[in-house]
């Protein structure tokens, strides 16, 4: 069954990355692997390194929220080393290699700015990036992915109207390898074109189902509502007011409202 250690065994035999997913460690049952891929970048691993669990017990979310992590999902953190100047690509890179993954399974998937990806609206993978930094330099960062395989949200009832997940998508099991196997092979695909940040955010926002929609945003500590007309350069989401001016998110969340206006 999907999740078991072979995991490991499968990713070593089939990768074919250059350093994406090389390094890998695999735990069962773990707290949260951005922990342990955290300990592992402080010990100098290399960048790529991944950590996979069968299941967290603390999965972090964004926000300080929780992340449900139970066995049959993937959750994994990977270190990467970009430049302080090229880290703002991360949650494009990160969430466009979900994007990709899914639809080599045949499935239409949206990102939801900054980093989290929709099928039909329900959120099916959620992504957490921290970094380590000191005096102005990015000595690492750690993205954190969870992506729900094999999960039936309906025994969660917290998700079970906001999440879905590939199996119910699909209406059979997945394995967890096969979507690790993808989800390394695309982040490299894209990590490796950092230095042209055009083509990334440009493919990043052709995807996004935030664009063209009515989102309630944090901005400086009053919440706005208007329209998401599209992201500018700098990954910021660009949100225009209903008197006509415009403000730029640069972090946080938003809410997509629905068409009869409430959240
Ligand atoms: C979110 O949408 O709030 C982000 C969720 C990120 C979850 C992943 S699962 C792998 C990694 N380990 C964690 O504890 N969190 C991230």
């Amino acid at each position: 069954m999907a999740g078991t250690p072979d995991i490991k065994a499968y990713l070593q035999d089939k990768l074919k990355t250059r350093f994406m997913g090389r390094e890998l460690k695999y735990l069962e049952i773990t707290a949260s692997t951005q922990d342990v891929a955290r300990e592992l970048a402080e010990q100098g691993a290399a960048e790529g390194t991944a950590v996979i669990a069968g299941e967290q017990r603390s999965g972090r979310g964004r926000m300080g929220r929780l992340w449900l992590s139970p066995a049959g999902g993937l959750a994994t953190s990977i270190i990467l080393r970009p430049t302080l100047d090229s880290v703002y690509l991360l949650p494009a890179i990160s969430s466009l290699a979900v994007y990709r993954t899914l639809g080599k399974l045949g499935i239409k998937a949206g990102i939801k700015w900054p980093n989290d990806v929709l099928i039909d609206g329900k959120k099916t993978c959620g992504i957490l990036i921290e970094h380590s930094l000191t005096a102005g330099e990015l000595r690492y960062s750690i993205v954190g992915i969870g992506i729900n395989v094999n999960f039936d949200t309906g025994n969660y009832p917290e998700i079970a109207d906001i999440a879905t997940s590939l199996s119910a998508q699909l209406g059979r099991e997945l394995s967890v390898a096969e979507v690790a196997l993808s989800l390394y092979t695309e982040l490299e695909a894209i990590y490796i074109n950092i230095g042209e940040p055009a083509r990334i955010i440009d493919e990043w926002s052709r995807n996004m189902v935030t664009i063209g929609r009515k989102v309630s945003a944090d901005f400086h500590g009053s919440r706005i509502t208007g329209t998401a007309e599209g992201v500018n350069r700098q990954g910021n989401l660009v949100v225009r007011l209903s008197e006509g001016s415009t403000r730029e998110i640069v972090a946080g969340d938003v809410t997509i409202r629905n068409r009869h206006g409430g959240a």
